[in-house]
C-alpha cells in the first residue's frame, strides 16, 4: 500500500505540474529532446488538440484521476474497508487504459512523445500491475460481480429460450472442449483462486473448496478437464450404470423459473461402466472426482439380488480401472426409474444386503450413500442405522430430487406443465436442511454429510455447513446463477470465516448444531 501512496502522490504532482503549465501557457523542460529530438517534443503534444478532451485539459483530468486514485488508497488503508480496494482496482483499471490511449495517440498519431505524459503512463501501468498482483481477490469479486449481473439479466434469457437438454449439450460440449484445449497456466491463474481456510482432508482425500458439482449434470463424464476452472472443489460424474441407457422419453428436463427448479427425468441417462471408466481411467484429475453409482434403468432387472448384483458389478467395473483422485457415491434414491418401480433400496432388510455387499468388495476409497428426501425422519434415521454399520461407507449425501408436486415450495402452475418428473433447487433445500441437522445430531463426525439441494448463495451453502455437512454439491444454483457461482461462493465463503472468527471451513461443520 505505501508503494501504492507514493505512486498515485508522484503521478499528482506530475498532473498538478501539466495542469499549471496549461493554464499559464508555459512549455516544461523537455530533457529527452536533446537526445531524441525527432521522438520527443512536448509541446507538439502538449499543444496538440488531443491534450484537451471534451473541453476539459487532460492534464486536470489526470489529476482529477490521482486524486480519486490517492483518496482510495487512503481510505484503504486507514477503514480497512473492501470498497475502497473496489475503488483502487477500478480507478487503476481506468488508469491503465487511458494510459494505452494516450501512448498510442503520441506514439501512432502525433508521432512524438512527451516524457511527463509517458511517466504518468508508467506510474498507471505500475500501479496497475501492483493492484493486479496483490488484490486478487478483490479484482476477481468484481469480475465475477459483473459476470453475473450479465448472466443473470441478459446470457440466461437468451439461453432459457432453447429447450434445456439441447443448451445443457451445447454447454457439455464446449466445456469439454476448454477441458481439451487447457488454459495456459497464466490463463488459468487468472481465474482460480484457493484459500487454505477453505481446504480439508476428508478421508485421505483433499479437497480445496468445500463446494462441488452434484450428480446427474456431467452424467457420461465430459468435464473432468474443465471444472477446475470454475473453482469448484470437487465433481460427481453420472449416476453411471452397469449398462447404458438411452433416457426415459421426453421431456427429460424442464425449468420451473419462479419456482426457482428443475424438472429432471433423466432416469439415469449415461453410457454405461464400461465405457465411462475406460475414458476415466486416462485422465489425471485436479479435483477430486465422485463416480456415482446406480442400478441399471432396466425392465430386466426383476429381483433385489439382481439389482445389488448389477450395482457390483459396476463397483467392479471402477476397482479395476484404477481411476485416481476418485471416491464413490451410491444412489440409492433416483426418482425417475420408471422401468424398475418395484426394486427399492428403502427397506432396511434390501438397504442392508446391498451395503453388505458393498463391504465384501473391500473398496479402498469411500463410498457415500445419496439419499432421498422424501422419506420421514424416522424412516431416514432406520436407514442411517444401517449405513453407519457398514466400514465402507463413510458418509451420506442429502440428498436427492423432491417428489411431492403438492410441495409448498413448488408453484402449481409450473408443475402442471409437466406430467412427469421431480424436481431440484429451492424446492430441496428445506428438507436437505432438516435430514443434514437431524443426521449430524445424531451421529457427528462418524459420518460426513454432504449437504445438497437448493444452494444458489454463499449464505445458503454455509447454512448446510454450520448444519453439519462437511462438504456440499449443486447443479440448479449454477444454473439460474451462472458458472461463476461456485468461485463467488468460495470468496465469500472465505469472508464469512474471517468475520466469524474461524480458521478453517471444517470449524463450521455443525456449528449450528451441536
Ligand atoms: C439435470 C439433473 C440431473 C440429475 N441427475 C442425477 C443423477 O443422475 N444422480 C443423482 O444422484 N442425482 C441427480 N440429480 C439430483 C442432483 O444431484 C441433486 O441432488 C439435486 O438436483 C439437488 O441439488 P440442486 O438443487 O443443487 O440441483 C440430478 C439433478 C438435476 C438437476
Amino acid at each position: 500500500m505505501l508503494l501504492l501512496i507514493f505512486l498515485s502522490i508522484l503521478g499528482l504532482i506530475d498532473s498538478a505540474y501539466l495542469t499549471w503549465e496549461h493554464f499559464n501557457n508555459v512549455l516544461p523542460p523537455c530533457t529527452i529532446n536533446r537526445f531524441l529530438p525527432i521522438l520527443s517534443d512536448c509541446g507538439k503534444v502538449l499543444q496538440s488538440p488531443y491534450s484537451v478532451m471534451f473541453g476539459v485539459p487532460l492534464a486536470v483530468i489526470g489529476l482529477f484521476h490521482y486524486g480519486l486514485l490517492t483518496l482510495g488508497i487512503l481510505g484503504a488503508l486507514i477503514y480497512k474497508k473492501k470498497v475502497y480496494r473496489y475503488w483502487i482496482i477500478i480507478q487503476s483499471i481506468i488508469g491503465v487504459v487511458a494510459s494505452f490511449y494516450f501512448m498510442y495517440i503520441q506514439l501512432v498519431i502525433i508521432k512524438s512523445i512527451c516524457i511527463y505524459c509517458t511517466l504518468s503512463a508508467l506510474i498507471s501501468f505500475t500501479l496497475g500491475l501492483i493492484v493486479f498482483l496483490n488484490l486478487k481477490k478483490e479484482r476477481l469479486e468484481l469480475a465475477f460481480s459483473i459476470f453475473a449481473f450479465s448472466y443473470q439479466n441478459f446470457i440466461k434469457w437468451i439461453f432459457f429460450l432453447l429447450y434445456p437438454e439441447v443448451i445443457h449439450n451445447i454447454m457439455v460440449f464446449t466445456g469439454e472442449l476448454i477441458g481439451k484445449f487447457p488454459l495456459s497456466k497464466f490463463a488459468s491463474g487468472l481465474i482460480i483462486y484457493k484459500d487454505h481456510t477453505l481446504h480439508q482432508k476428508i478421508s485421505d482425500i483433499n479437497f480445496d473448496s468445500p463446494v462441488g458439482l452434484a450428480a446427474g449434470f456431467d452424467y457420461n463424464a465430459n468435464l473432468t478437464q474443465t471444472l477446475y476452472f470454475l473453482n469448484f472443489g470437487f465433481q460427481s460424474v453420472g449416476t453411471i450404470t452397469n449398462l447404458p441407457y438411452e433416457g426415459n422419453p421426453h421431456p427429460r428436463l424442464g425449468r420451473l423459473i419462479k419456482s426457482r427448479s428443475l424438472m429432471v427425468n433423466k432416469g439415469f441417462k449415461n453410457k454405461g461402466a464400461v465405457i465411462i471408466s475406460q475414458q476415466l481411467k486416462k485422465l489425471h484429475f485436479k479435483i477430486p472426482v465422485g463416480v456415482s453409482i446406480g442400478m441399471t434403468h432396466s425392465e430386466n432387472i426383476k429381483t433385489i439380488q439382481e439389482a445389488v448384483k448389477d450395482v457390483i458389478n459396476t463397483f467392479n467395473i471402477f476397482e479395476k480401472s484404477g481411476i485416481k483422485n476418485s471416491y464413490y457415491e451410491l444412489n440409492i434414491s433416483c426418482p425417475n426409474l420408471v422401468h424398475a418401480k418395484n426394486i427399492s433400496f428403502y427397506p432396511p432388510n434390501n438397504l442392508d444386503f446391498l451395503l453388505f455387499s458393498v463391504d465384501k468388495l473391500k473398496l479402498k476409497k469411500p463410498v457415500y450413500i445419496k439419499m432421498p428426501i422424501e422419506k420421514t425422519n424416522s424412516e431416514v434415521i432406520s436407514m442411517l442405522e444401517i449405513i453407519v454399520k457398514h466400514k465402507s461407507i463413510k458418509g451420506v449425501i442429502f440428498g436427492n430430487l423432491l417428489k411431492n408436486r403438492k410441495d409448498p415450495s413448488l408453484i402449481p402452475a409450473e408443475v402442471k406443465k409437466f406430467k412427469v418428473g421431480n424436481f431440484s433447487g429451492k424446492p430441496t433445500e428445506k428438507r436437505s436442511n432438516e435430514l443434514i441437522k437431524l443426521a449430524y445430531k445424531k451421529y457427528k463426525s462418524r459420518l460426513v454429510i454432504i449437504g445438497c439441494g437448493g444452494i444458489f448463495s454463499a449464505e445458503d451453502a454455509y447454512k448446510k455447513i454450520k448444519l453439519g455437512a462437511s462438504l456440499v454439491q449443486l447443479i440448479t444454483g449454477m444454473i439460474f446463477q451462472g458458472p461463476q457461482l461456485v468461485s463467488q461462493i468460495n470468496l465469500e465463503l472465505i469472508d464469512l470465516l474471517k468475520k466469524d472468527g474461524f480458521n478453517n471451513i471444517s470449524q463450521v461443520v455443525g456449528y449450528e448444531n451441536n
